[in-house]
């Protein structure tokens, strides 16, 4: 006879998984391309829905899942600023732009709405695997977060923790300058603002170092290249001046 669970009634065993159990249950899910039926503090369990063969797999679906599950405008400017970094650097090292960029908008896609360290992303690899999307993009996602224990181990992989906190800080430094614009920003004004631990608290820096030793790229040409990936998209970004915003 099946037992059922009291919190969610669903067929699995009775007891609920314990937070760490819960984390590991949903990292095997999402790197195995299986979801469970979890049941944890309320949450429905998580039925797999039928790959689409035919589904496309590419920036418009990519910047759709983003915008249904993120509202806030920074959250989908991070994304962008994300993409504008990847983009150039997948252009930079022959590799394929559009994976990389679509990566890049799917991040964090699932931060808004689950923000934390329980879930975020493994709820949004979750959902990517509900929806047939590729491993490989899925891993990628997961290996943004070092606590998830999915190590970097391919460029793109560590292209995206080297332009995750970056392309922050770089906004953050825009946002002070008196034209809120990336023409101001150089390198050089980025390193400095880095020693001010007043400034942008939440932007960790080693993360920015450490991002660019493991991608092998100099600090300051790191910086440099993202702060021109982003000038590339400066008007999506709300980072392209005053004046040109009207
Ligand atoms: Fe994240
Ligand atoms: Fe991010």
């Amino acid at each position: 006879m099946a037992m059922y669970c009291g919190r969610c009634q669903s067929g699995h065993p009775a007891g609920h998984t314990s937070a760490k159990l819960l984390r590991k249950m949903r990292y095997f899910a999402a790197t195995v391309n299986w979801i469970p039926e979890l049941c944890n503090m309320g949450t429905k369990s998580i039925n797999r829905g039928k790959m689409n063969q035919n589904q496309i797999f590419d920036r418009n679906t990519a910047w759709n899942t983003l915008t249904e599950f993120t509202h806030s405008d920074s959250l989908r400017k991070h994304a962008l600023a994300v993409e504008a970094c990847l983009r150039a650097y997948a252009r930079r090292f022959g590799e394929d732009e559009e994976k990389w960029g679509v990566v890049a908008l799917l991040h964090d896609f699932d931060y808004e709405k689950y923000p934390s360290l329980e879930d975020h992303p493994m709820r949004g690899a979750e959902i990517l695997a509900e929806r047939g999307w590729p491993d490989e993009i899925r891993r990628a996602i997961l290996s943004h977060a070092s606590y998830t224990g999915v190590t970097r181990e391919s460029r793109l992989e560590k292209a995206l923790f080297a332009c995750d906190e970056v392309a922050g800080f770089i906004t953050a430094v825009a946002l002070v300058k008196p034209s809120r614009s990336l023409a101001e920003v150089d390198a050089k004004s980025v390193r400095k603002k880095m020693k001010d631990k007043a400034f942008a608290r939440s932007v960790n820096r080693d993360d920015i170092v450490n991002g660019a030793a493991e991608l092998g790229v100099d600090l300051d040409e790191h910086i440099a290249f993202c702060i021109d990936a982003m000038k590339t998209a400066a008007n999506e970004l709300g980072l392209a001046g005053q004046a040109a915003q009207g």
